[in-house]
């Protein structure tokens, strides 16, 4: 019987590479294309051997010819970090625009569903609190944040327009902070740096005075529910994450806790257009995907460190 074959751009990268482990257990041929401009070919060469499995290393934002049929495209490429964001700041426009328009072009030619890994930095700094998908956000498009935020709200709005116009078969997932094993250690989100400074002995960077609120979601809880997404026939926006909100200074101590490490926490000047509170409403995902996180913080907090730890000692990977 021919194998469904999937497309997974950006599968190089954390929750990419995850994917792409899902697609191949379910019996897909899995493509996985990427730049590497924040992947890690490590994240997948555990997958080298496994015939079903193809690299192609290619920017999305050029053409996409894909050879043979497609049943399924996931858009995951575009730097997620604000590190890597505001680096690079032209690529993320260009993967959230020009990407998205390759990635629903090649969807449409060979009439695969499309699914979009958009985010929850679509909602801006929220003025409505925990977020629903009804919520249109508030966002400052000239900001340094802005060429993410407003990439990821025009892919959208692309998604819907080839769903709209071409009967494209679309998924919007909006993203909430999501952590777990194959993060880089120095990709500046919080979990990395902080398990990072601990290891090291450093004292924890916390920004502003730790009152800003986020919820944490481990990566095979994410994965279920982008799996079930992409299975549903929703086709507007849904929220996937954990709703278990804590504090960024509470996240630094359970760190510390896990980690038994003696470092301090300091404090830094928060950064432009920092969200101050960040929480998902996942009644929508209850409801349509009978889907919600079960991994407890400390549990993907535990397996998250053990990787870490791994691959500081079986590399010459500084913490
Ligand atoms: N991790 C999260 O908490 C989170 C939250 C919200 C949304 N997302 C979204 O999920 C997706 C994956 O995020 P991640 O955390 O795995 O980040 P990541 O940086 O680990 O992965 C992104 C991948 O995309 C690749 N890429 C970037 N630009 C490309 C291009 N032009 N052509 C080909 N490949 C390109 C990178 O090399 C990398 O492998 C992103 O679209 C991100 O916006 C992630």
């Amino acid at each position: 019987m021919t194998k469904l074959r999937a497309l997974i751009t950006g599968g190089a990268g954390f929750l990419g590479s995850h994917l792409c482990d899902r697609f191949l257990a379910e019996g897909y041929e899995v493509l996985c294309m990427d730049n590497l401009v924040t992947g890690d070919l490590r994240n997948v060469e555990h997958l080298f051997a496994d015939t079903d499995f193809h690299f192609h290393h290619q920017d999305v934002t050029e053409f996409i010819h894909v050879p043979g049929r497609l049943d399924v495209v996931m858009h995951f490429a575009s730097p997620a970090s604000p590190i890597d964001y505001l680096e690079l700041p032209i690529q993320t426009l260009k993967v959230g625009s020009l990407g998205t328009h390759k990635a629903l072009g090649v969807a449409t030619a060979k009439s695969a569903r499309f699914l979009l890994a958009s985010t929850s930095e679509c909602y801006g700094d929220p003025l409505e609190h925990p977020q629903t998908e009804e919520y249109w956000g508030n966002v400052n498009p000239v900001g340094p944040r802005g060429v993410y935020d407003e990439a990821k709200r025009f892919a959208e709005a692309m998604t819907m327009a080839y769903h709209r116009y071409h009967g494209v078969e679309t998924r919007i997932c909006r993203i909430f902070n999501t952590y777990g094993p194959r993060m880089r250690l120095n990709d500046g989100r919080a979990l990395p740096a902080f398990m990072g400074q601990a290891m090291r002995g450093e004292p924890l960077t916390v920004f502003g005075d730790g009152s800003q609120t986020r919820s944490f979601c481990y990566v095979d809880d994410l994965v279920e529910g982008i799996w079930r997404l992409l299975h549903s026939e929703e086709s507007m926006p849904t929220n996937l994450g954990n709703p278990y909100e804590m504090t960024i200074k509470q996240f630094a101590e359970k760190v510390l806790e896990l980690t038994e490490s003696d470092s301090t926490i300091t404090y830094k000047e928060l950064p432009q257009d920092d969200p101050q509170v960040r929480q998902p409403d996942i009644s929508k995902a209850r409801r349509i995907l009978n889907w919600e996180p079960k991994v407890e913080l400390d549990e993907g907090l535990r397996r998250t460190l053990a990787y870490f730890r791994d691959r500081v000692e079986s590399t010459t990977e500084s913490v």
